[in-house]
């Protein structure tokens, strides 16, 4: 290594008698070469040193120029005194330079080395004694000078500057040699066979060395910031459900939700069809050793439901006159990738119908949509999504908890907007103010589920269910600041983004 100064430093030790100081001994060193072979050094107490910061003097580049040139009032005498007959004032520019004959003229004169005839310059004296000349030479030699005062003088006149120096007094340490030898790092199988380990020199163990980040896993954001709502959920009392169901039927997903079977959302161009195998089995009663039923839970009938959802579609039903158009039973078998939560969210209360009680459900997960993708808008995305079922509530009741909820995460100000859903009677679109966007932003669509949808399922006519949704896309990328869901989510992702982003918190109240 070039730079190594370990050998200079031990050598130089050697031939001193006692402490030698690093400006003396190697003024042209950069302190951080110096100190990077003195903490080498000191590590295995071959030296000891004490760290010196002294300030000290150094020419600025017009210093330089007058130390080797010779002084602006020096230039003009000479000058003058090489002018036989006399140096016309307005020449003395052309010879000595502007700045020189300007500065230099009055020194020259207040110093008495020449004097005026007319308009002609003379020398006054046989020579001269270049005092800045000398002081600035033994300045560039020392960096610094015996007086004080002069200085002071030279750095009014910008000819120095003073700065900072690092220098060390170094001292022989307990251990100190003429030789650095290198220490082993490794015992290896070498050295045990030929027995150089007996006499080799280790390298102690450093124990306050940083450790190498081991690779490991890292959470998404979107797991991140799923978790905290999770946490928001478990806070008010909601149990999660069990989202594991990507495919769903046509009949879980739109027929039972009182979807009608020409409803635009159930389109090619806006749901995803499985292709194989197609169509799902028809429905039919609970085995009674269904192993999936809880010891409370008794077998549900689920062909009389069918039955009710085809009715309450083509006849009506419970005080609804229905769509009235001919409900197909093969549409309700369609597999599908289920295109949201609902359908999580209707299974759950068909099974909550069984028993009736107030529930609080909740869940993450994702859904499908055939989607033109582009900024904001992925083919898959997640869903959080929520149901309340009590006896009494009202629609003040659910834009009251909505306020509740949404507080938990810092959105304060809301706005409802009439809406449509087929399966909620009133629907209300949220809009939440974002302080940090500055602006009314849609955070989600929520409802009163309709007795279309809760009768047939067998939920008592005097229970009522809230419903809301929201997606987990949105909420994410504002906290993170992403504006392209793609960023987010996809192939495109920067797996450094993952790694690296911070964890997420909702600011609470
Ligand atoms: N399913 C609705 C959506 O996808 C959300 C919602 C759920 C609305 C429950 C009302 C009730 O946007």
């Amino acid at each position: 290594m070039a730079s190594d100064m370990t050998a200079p430093i031990l050598d130089a030790l050697s031939s001193a008698d006692g402490p030698i100081l690093s400006s003396d001994a190697f003024p042209s060193t950069p302190s951080l070469t110096i100190k990077a072979a003195l903490d080498r050094l000191a590590s295995r107490s071959m030296v000891t040193y004490d760290t010196i910061d002294r300030e000290v003097v150094v020419l600025t580049p017009e210093g330089e120029d007058i130390a080797a040139n010779g002084s602006h009032e020096a230039k003009v005498f000479q000058a003058v005194a090489a002018a036989l007959d006399g140096l016309k004032i307005s020449d003395l520019p052309c010879i000595v330079g502007k700045d020189s004959a300007k500065v230099g003229q009055g020194n020259a004169f207040k110093r008495g080395w020449i004097k005026k005839d007319k308009d002609l310059l003379r020398p006054n004296t046989e020579s001269i004694h270049d005092e800045t000349k000398e002081q600035l030479q033994t300045i560039k030699e020392t960096q610094t000078h015996p007086d004080a005062k002069v200085v002071a003088d030279l750095k009014k006149r910008k000819l120095v500057t003073t700065q900072k120096a690092i220098s060390f007094k170094i001292s022989k340490g307990p251990k100190y040699a003429r030789q650095f030898v290198k220490e082993e790092t490794d015992l290896t199988a070498e050295m045990l066979a030929d027995g150089s380990w007996k006499t080799a020199s280790f390298k102690p163990y450093n124990f306050k060395a940083k450790g190498a980040p081991t690779p490991s896993g890292a959470l998404h954001p979107l797991n991140k910031v799923r978790q905290e709502f999770r946490n928001i959920f478990f806070e008010m009392g909601f149990e999660e459900m069990p989202t594991n169901r990507f495919v769903e039927t046509g009949f879980w997903n739109f027929d039972a939700l009182f979807v009608p079977q020409q409803h635009p959302a159930r389109d090619l161009q806006d749901t995803f069809y499985i292709s194989d195998p197609a169509k799902a089995d028809p429905p039919r009663e609970d085995p009674p050793n269904n192993p999936h039923l809880k010891p409370a839970e008794k077998p549900r009938d689920y062909k009389e439901y069918w039955e009710n959802v085809r009715q309450v579609h083509e006849t009506g039903k419970y005080g609804s006159i229905g769509y009235r158009y001919p409900w197909s039973a093969d549409e309700s078998l369609r597999l599908l990738l289920r295109t949201h939560t609902t359908s999580v969210s209707t299974y759950m209360l068909h099974k909550l119908a069984a028993n009736p009680r107030p529930a609080r459900y909740f869940s993450i997960d994702r859904v499908f949509r055939n989607e033109a993708v582009d900024a904001t808008h992925l083919a898959e995305f997640h869903q959080i999504e929520g149901v309340i079922a009590d006896f009494g509530l009202t629609l003040g009741g659910l834009i009251g908890f909505m306020e509740v909820f949404f507080a938990k995460m810092g959105i304060h100000r809301l706005r409802f907007k009439p809406a449509y859903n087929p399966y909620t009677e009133p629907s209300m679109e949220i809009f939440g103010y974002h302080t940090g966007l500055g602006k009314w932003v849609e955070i989600g669509n929520s409802g009163m589920f309709r007795p279309e949808m809760l009768e047939p399922m067998g939920i008592p006519k005097d229970m009522r269910v809230y419903g809301w949704g929201l997606s987990l896309e949105r909420p994410t990328m504002i906290k993170y600041g992403v504006s392209n869901i793609r960023d987010l989510l996809g192939h495109k992702v920067d797996l450094n983004f993952i790694e690296t982003n911070p964890a997420v918190r909702l600011e609470k109240d």
